[in-house]
């Protein structure tokens, strides 16, 4: 979604933003432009529909921007449809203020209208050129440039976090944040804002978490923070570990596929903390073993492919614990009156933690009394810190929209967590819980050994790649991964596709099962083999194509019934899906390779969406 960068310093301002919002594109975004406020204190603003390579044309073909105090950003439109208007940063009507903003104002309108009827006239069909205009009427009025930040804050409801330049203090930079992630970073040259840490990597690593209700200002030396009550604040600081190379393609034609060979080490980097000497060791958890024996139901709270790791979840964790466990999705969580309390445990997963659906779903279980656990991946990122608990996936930056290390991640530390729990619970023996550890330990391998013969999904994809349409089936644990299976695909290669749980398909999609129509029939869970090779042949009956994805255990099942057999080695059952994704992962990859598709930056979709 809406990328912000910021910078004030002593170098040039264009190209560190240029740079900064390259960073950020992995994002989403239809739209781009920057700011600066130049030497003679004149504010230049250039911005464009389209591309990063379209905004530096743009700047190529003018005289050239100069200036070390700059803001830039990256539009996913909301209010208005993705054009050079409505691209930001946006200006007021003196062109003294300049502001780029992530969120949405919701009374937009009414402080437009109210503007408009005082003569200001408006360019965009923005809800962020209202905090332009606002600014200025209010600077216009007051003649105090902090005093009018604060009135329009306090006049605007909503979700924001925006950067701020004015002409008359040309070495000065405000930053405001509220419900939308902005961070601020200490380098040698100058100081910067941002809305993600991947955009600021290359010029320092030490950086603050702003709150909601915090105003920064910055210049070359220094930066301040306020709260909301006008008052300084000394704000820790934090060292960002990742390093640059994290967030580089490193060879690899895509990130997706990178972040697909990481797997194996993202995963070690999940379990390797949490697994001491045959046993679980959750030290967020310490001392809450009372807590965890009072649970009497876990609701998991999710959206997209962290979702479907809540509906992996439930079946894991409902077979280790014997209480209810139930996968929501968060944006219908949020408004359906959820029966919660102290006896239910939430557990909240995102690999951003900044998604706005999991943020409020999180905050109504707060509100109704239950606590909330989060599996996430961005260290410091809003969920994670408004959690009661927060368990970190290590996964490290995840650039690629289809997320696929986070997803691997976020079902291992789930599954993990559920043998803790049952630890606590008693009701896990010694030796099931060596089973399932001794696997734990062997995952990795397994997964490196998967990732390392690729030709089976390149070659499937090259065969395959021309389907109007396909299907997903499963049963338990391989419903669940039908639906992360499905997602991938049609988010990457634009392919319509389904997935069904493989038992209901008989009960209205099969009717569109027809000559040629690729099923790809997921069965690796042993208990329901044999119901799930039913199911295939059900399908071949009608003439689909059937790719099978097994382990060693299952494939001499279906291997009759496969026109394409995957076959994956042989894990614990509550493991297999953690391997079983892979499959489905490179098959999705190569099939948009071979469609010509943008894979890192799929049409429309976003990396982290801020907004309902
Ligand atoms: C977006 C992304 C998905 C992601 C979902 C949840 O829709 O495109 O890939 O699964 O958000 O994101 P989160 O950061 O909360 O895991």
């Amino acid at each position: 979604m809406c990328g912000i960068i910021g910078y004030v310093g002593k170098s040039e301002a264009v190209p560190i933003l240029l740079d900064g919002l390259e960073r950020l594109e992995y994002r989403g975004y239809d739209s781009a432009g920057v700011a600066v406020v130049s030497p003679e204190s004149e504010l230049r603003v250039v911005k464009t529909k389209g591309r990063l390579s379209v905004l530096r044309e743009h700047l190529e073909q003018q005289d050239p921007l100069r200036g070390t105090i700059g803001i830039g950003h990256t539009r996913w439109a909301t209010h208005g449809e993705p054009n050079d208007t409505n691209a930001h940063p946006h200006i007021g009507q003196d062109g003294k203020i300049a502001v780029v903003h992530n969120g949405i104002i919701e009374n937009y309108l009414e402080i437009r209208e109210l503007l408009e009827r005082k003569g200001i006239i408006f360019q965009s069909e923005t809800d962020t050129e209202v905090i332009a205009q606002l600014m200025e009427y209010y600077y216009r009025k007051l003649g105090n440039l902090m005093d009018a930040v604060y009135a329009v804050l306090g006049r605007i409801e909503g979700a924001y976090a925006m950067g701020i330049l004015c002409k008359d203090f040309p070495g000065q930079m405000i930053a405001a944040r509220k419900d939308a992630p902005l961070l601020i970073g200490y380098g040698e040259d100058g100081n910067y804002i941002a809305s993600d840490v991947t955009a600021l990597l290359r010029y320092t690593r030490t950086v603050t978490y702003m709150e909601d209700g915090e105003v920064a200002v910055l210049t070359a030396d220094g930066v301040q923070i306020f709260d909301q009550d006008r008052t300084a604040i000394d704000k820790p600081r934090h060292t960002i570990e990742w390093d640059v190379s994290a967030a580089e393609k490193g060879g690899y034609a895509h990130f997706m596929l990178k972040e697909i060979m990481e797997q194996g080490e993202a995963v070690r980097k999940t379990i390797s903390p949490r697994v001491h000497d045959g046993r679980v060791v959750i030290e967020e958890l310490a001392g809450m073993e009372p807590y965890l024996q009072g649970l009497r139901k876990i609701c998991i709270v999710a959206c997209g492919s962290a979702y479907h790791v809540g509906m992996i979840g439930k079946y894991a964790l409902e077979r280790l614990l014997r209480i209810p466990v139930d996968a929501y999705l968060a944006s219908e969580f949020r408004y359906s009156e959820p029966l919660l309390g102290d006896d239910t445990l939430v557990i909240v997963i995102s690999q951003s933690g900044e998604t706005l659906d999991s943020m409020a779903a999180l905050r109504e279980a707060k509100k109704r009394g239950s606590k909330v656990l989060s599996i996430v991946n961005v260290v410091g990122s809003s969920i994670a810190r408004e959690s009661d608990i927060t368990l970190y996936t290590w996964a490290g930056p995840e650039i690629a929209v289809a997320t696929t290390k986070a997803y691997t991640t976020q079902m291992a530390l789930l599954i993990l967590l559920g043998v803790y729990c049952a630890e606590c619970n008693g009701k896990i023996d010694a030796e099931e819980r060596k089973a399932i550890l001794d696997e734990f330990d062997k995952l990795p391998e397994k997964i490196d050994g998967v990732l390392s013969d690729l030709k089976i999904y390149q070659e499937a994809a090259a065969r395959y790649f021309n389907q109007d349409s396909v299907f997903f089936i499963g049963r338990n644990l391989d419903y669940a991964l039908g639906l992360e299976g499905s997602l991938k695909l049609k988010e990457i290669s634009y392919i319509h596709s389904e997935s069904y749980a493989a038992g209901e398909l008989k009960h209205g999609t099969i009717s569109l099962i027809e000559p040629g129509t690729l099923v790809i029939a997921l069965a690796t869970y042993t208990p329901l083999i044999e119901k799930t090779r039913s199911n295939i042949v059900e399908v071949r009956a009608r003439g689909a194509d059937v790719i099978a994805v097994a382990t060693e255990e299952t494939a001499p099942y279906v291997k009759d019934q496969a026109d394409e057999l995957m076959i994956l080695p042989k894990t614990h059952p509550l493991l297999q899906s953690v391997l079983g994704v892979l499959p489905l992962q490179l098959f999705a990859y190569y099939v948009a390779l071979n469609r010509g598709c943008d894979i890192d930056k799929p049409r429309n979709l976003a990396k982290s969406v801020t907004v309902e």
